[in-house]
């Protein structure tokens, strides 16, 4: 089948991939020359666990190519994903959607064969129907349908959950959409994936509410944790237990430094303000809080941290291990651990950051931290480590070594990711959120 994805960002690049994995021919089509050329040479402009290796296996196979050309993407394809960012809109809650309108607009111009146009981009309930509405109305309307499929993989798992997905979602207006999706998915229908076809509206909800379901099970936690802090209380002790009753589950119950990212915090925002422009304002309500929650912990960590170099960051030495909003990303977007260091280098502290991946677009977004190239060069002579994004080399850090790299052995763990009770058995003072202090034993 030819397949036509217009964005190459994080999602259109892997799904293009994936498409051409699955046997199809894809054509990947984006404004950014720069991208395309390092895509076409098969090399990542972004960090994506299995990513490169897949591209360029699939560069080799012919199957897939990339163009900035509009008129090459979309002539001859008989599916248009539209893979393009909806970011929140500056001075408001609310989704950008203009890159969406855009990219339908574009397909518009130049169809030359009938097609299905499927949306993946996370919009505001009712983008699907209103662009369905100006597809009907464009030169193409004899040609173009349009559908809309929600994506839900994550980063640092995203070409795992594109190939083996928990379900799919078919939000379509006719018998010939949904025949067509199955025939894009069909290796993995043929394999048992789950499912459903459904209209567009419920497609696009689907989306939105399994992000606002995420998002409120980890503020769930998190808001757990602040009372944990004050009755002595151990929240992971607490996510455990909870997560064996079948019915709650285990997933998303890792209290820490919050959601960040590129998806949970604009979309529960943007899902809230179209909520209110619907007049149900008070249905969502809820989302509210949990960004609060969310919010609250960077400042929890803040706090925890001045109060542990003695409640004074001017002169102090802070090493932040992690910039990337979770592990195996390289995505800075709202990332508490770049929040954290740069809410502690504002209170005047040297805060030394290292990450494995993320440096440079942490450079990007706050050029005036300073950086590291080891996560050892990070922790020389600081007064204290903040574990901020964990990172399996930083679970793997041997506390009894380190603990002559450090000025004083104080480590605040904002993600309940080291074992730490070994560490306070090697000498250091432990403060985990959610959990609180723990001293070493005198002398
Ligand atoms: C999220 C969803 O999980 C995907 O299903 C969805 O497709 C994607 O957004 C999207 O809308 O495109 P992602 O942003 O890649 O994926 O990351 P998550 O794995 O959901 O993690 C989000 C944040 O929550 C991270 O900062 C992570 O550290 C934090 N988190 C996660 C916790 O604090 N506790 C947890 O228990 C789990």
């Amino acid at each position: 089948m030819r397949i036509n994805v217009v964005g190459t960002g994080y999602l259109g690049a892997v799904h293009a991939v994936c498409m051409a994995h699955l046997g199809h021919e894809v054509c990947g089509y984006d404004t950014d020359e720069a991208k395309i050329a390092a895509l076409a040479a098969g090399e990542s402009p972004f960090y994506e666990p299995e990513f490169e290796e897949l591209l360029t296996e699939v560069l080799e196979t012919g199957r897939l190519r990339f163009t900035t050309d509009p008129a090459e993407a979309v002539s001859g394809a008989a599916v248009h994903f539209v893979c393009v960012g909806t970011p929140q809109q500056a001075g408001s809650n609310a989704a950008d959607v203009r890159y969406v309108d855009a990219a339908v607009s574009t397909i518009a111009a130049h169809a030359d064969t009938p097609g299905l146009v499927v949306g993946k981009s996370t919009v505001p309930v009712g983008t699907a129907q209103r662009l369905s509405g100006e597809l009907a109305a464009s030169r193409a309307a004899e040609l173009l349908e349009l559908a809309w499929n929600p994506e839900f993989l994550r980063e640092g798992k995203a070409i795992q959950d594109t190939l083996h997905p928990d379900r799919l979602i078919f939000g379509v207006t006719s018998e010939a959409a949904e025949k067509t999706l199955h025939q894009v998915y069909a290796r993995l229908i043929e394999r048992g994936t789950p499912h459903l076809t459904t209209d567009l509206a419920t497609a696009e909800m689907v989306k939105v509410a399994a992000n606002s379901f995420l998002a409120t099970k980890i503020s769930f936690i998190n808001a757990m944790a602040e009372v944990c802090e004050l009755v002595n209380a151990d929240v992971v002790t607490l996510g455990r237990a909870l997560g064996y009753d079948e019915r709650i589950g285990r997933k998303f119950l890792n209290a820490g430094l919050g959601f960040g990212g590129g998806c949970l915090p604009k979309d529960i925002r943007a899902f809230s303000a179209r909520a209110g422009e619907l007049g149900a304002s008070d249905s969502l309500t809820f989302l509210h809080e949990v960004d609060k929650i969310n919010v609250r912990r960077r400042e929890k960590a803040v706090q925890v941290a001045t109060a542990m170099v003695g409640g004074d960051c001017l002169g102090k030495s802070i090493a932040v291990l992690g910039a990337a909003f979770k592990p195996n990303s390289d995505d800075v977007r709202d990332s508490p651990a770049l929040n954290v260091a740069a809410a502690m280098h504002l209170k005047g502290a040297d805060v030394r950051v290292h990450d494995p991946r993320a440096i440079a677009n942490a450079k990007a977004m706050f050029p005036t931290l300073t950086y590291c190239d080891t996560a050892e060069d990070a922790c020389r002579n600081v007064d204290l480590i903040v574990l901020a994004t964990e990172w399996d080399e930083y679970c793997s850090i041997d506390p009894v070594a380190f603990r002559s790299v450090v000025r004083q052995p104080r480590l605040l763990d904002t993600r309940n990711a080291i074992d730490r009770d070994y560490w306070v058995g090697a000498g250091w003072y432990v403060y985990a959120l959610g959990r609180g202090a723990m001293a070493p034993a005198e002398g």
